[in-house]
């Protein structure tokens, strides 16, 4: 048995087993919070003096003692003797050491219930704005790629079955849509946080006059929460932040996924940089794309991380439970992968070399233009979409069976399927007239790719 809890063993004779200690602490993880705990202990000392509720000398020895914790923090990293605990108790039995008795005055109005709800917040909202800016980076190369390529036509598949063409520049920028929207998640997750729990304490409020307003204002929140037992028992700002991280990991698995598909041989699309591939160490022959690979592995970790907070949650009553400490590890592993996955998408399609002869050869290949065949006669012909529709089937079949595209068939062939079928029609065959026809709002087209990466240059100030 070990000496009871200086903090809190008033009552205790003896020390936590040494499991005990094992399965209660928190340091080892929560210690990545150790800004944010000063912050809030910073907001919440300052509050003390200004409301009379500490005297000046001591409130002055406190915000000195945590200076000096950042600066050792900042030098050497926060400790993680389990004895400590969590990081609340680590920076508070360190400002003991620093100042003395005066120490044990910041925790007057306030509890550890709701420090970790106040600092855990400010992490989150943190991590919101990172995973935005990461996004953006992202964005930025597909931008850049999308331009590049604007003009670059590629099969479009639907079920995995050559559709038509489209242009790659067009299909870069539906992910950049993809992360806008991601984006725009994380901030109203960000938003949604924006209410300071500090002064909530155990779960009841207190009777000291405390400001609630000034330190939500010091912390940067809009205002303090409305209710003391709900600010120290939800943590759905967490699972908003999981939420928006996983939602953004599918969309990164399925630009992970093509890529993958891309650089498979067969495909022949891309092929991705030394930098973002490994080789095997049997097969001399290979290129693995380990990175997209990686990234699509990931989105399934982020989405368990997601799902193992919304149990741990499930059911608890409130206000705080121990079980809510188990909120940081998932929280932060998520970040830390999703952060990884933007990095190495981004490293992996700044240095991709897409291949535009393979890509336009295939979009060639599989009758990629029936539809435009189809369209051709409602529009010169006046024929139902439906009929014509029937028609362009037959086309299709012929060249099937004469082993040719589309826009090889003889007129006399196109014109025993079809008497309205007429020259005319050749025009509306290739790839590139395709693409270039479908001009239509948020379209494939060159024209209108252009005119997307401009906006989104102007929207991401590229
Ligand atoms: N380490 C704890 C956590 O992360 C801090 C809150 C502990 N509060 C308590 N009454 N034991 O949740």
């Amino acid at each position: 048995m070990s000496q009871s809890n200086k903090m809190w063993g008033g009552r205790f004779a003896a020390g936590p087993s040494e499991i005990m200690q094992t399965i209660n602490a928190s340091l080892p993880v929560d210690r990545r919070m150790w800004r944010e705990d000063l912050a809030g202990s910073r907001a919440h000392a300052a509050m003390l003096l200004d409301q009379g509720i500490v005297g000046a000398e001591d409130a002055a020895a406190i915000l000195a003692g945590l200076d000096t914790i950042e600066e050792e923090f900042e030098r050497d990293g926060p400790p993680s003797d389990l004895a400590l605990e969590d990081i609340h108790m680590a920076v508070e039995s360190r400002l003991a050491e620093l100042i003395g008795p005066a120490a044990g005055r910041l925790h007057t109005a306030r509890s550890r219930n709701d420090q970790v709800a106040t600092d855990f917040r400010l992490w989150v909202r943190g991590a919101c704005r990172e995973a935005a800016e990461a996004i953006v980076r992202l964005q930025s190369v597909l931008v850049a790629r999308a331009e590049e390529h604007a003009e670059t036509i590629m099969p479009g598949f639907t079920h995995l079955q050559v559709a038509q063409p489209v242009t790659l520049g067009h299909h870069l920028l539906a992910y950049v849509e993809m992360l806008q929207r991601d984006v725009s998640r994380f901030f109203a997750a960000d938003e949604r946080a924006g209410e300071c729990p500090l002064g909530a304490a155990a779960l009841a409020g207190t009777g000291f006059p405390i400001d609630r307003e000034a330190t939500a204002a010091a912390l940067g929140f809009e205002r303090p929460t409305g209710n003391s037992l709900d600010s120290v028992s939800d943590r759905d700002f967490a699972l908003d932040y999981l939420a928006a991280a996983a939602q953004c990991s599918l969309h990164l698995s399925r630009l992970a996924e093509e890529l993958i598909n891309w650089a498979s041989p067969p495909f022949g699309f891309v092929q991705l940089s030394d930098q973002w591939s490994t080789g095997s160490s049997i097969m001399p022959q290979k290129r693995n794309p380990d990175a997209a690979e990686l990234v699509r592995g990931h989105s399934g970790r982020i989405v368990g991380l997601f799902t193992g907070l919304m149990i741990t949650m499930k059911g608890l009553p409130l206000a705080y439970s121990k079980d809510m400490q188990d909120d940081k590890a998932p929280t932060f592993e998520a970040h830390d992968l999703l952060a990884l996955s933007l990095a190495a998408l981004a490293g992996s399609v700044e240095s991709a070399a897409f291949k535009p002869a393979r890509m336009r050869e295939v979009a060639a290949q599989g009758f990629a233009t029936a539809t435009d065949l189809a369209d051709w006669l409602v529009r010169e012909a006046g024929v139902p979409f439906r009929e014509a529709h029937h028609i362009t089937g037959r086309a299709v079949k012929a060249a099937e069976d004469a082993g040719c595209d589309l826009a090889d068939l003889p007129l006399e062939t196109l014109q025993a399927i079809d008497a309205r079928l007429d020259s005319n029609v050749y025009d509306v065959l290739s790839v590139e007239a395709s693409v270039n026809s479908r001009t239509s709002h948020g379209g494939t087209a060159p024209v209108r790719v252009r005119e997307q990466v401009a906006r989104w240059k102007a929207l991401l100030d590229l």
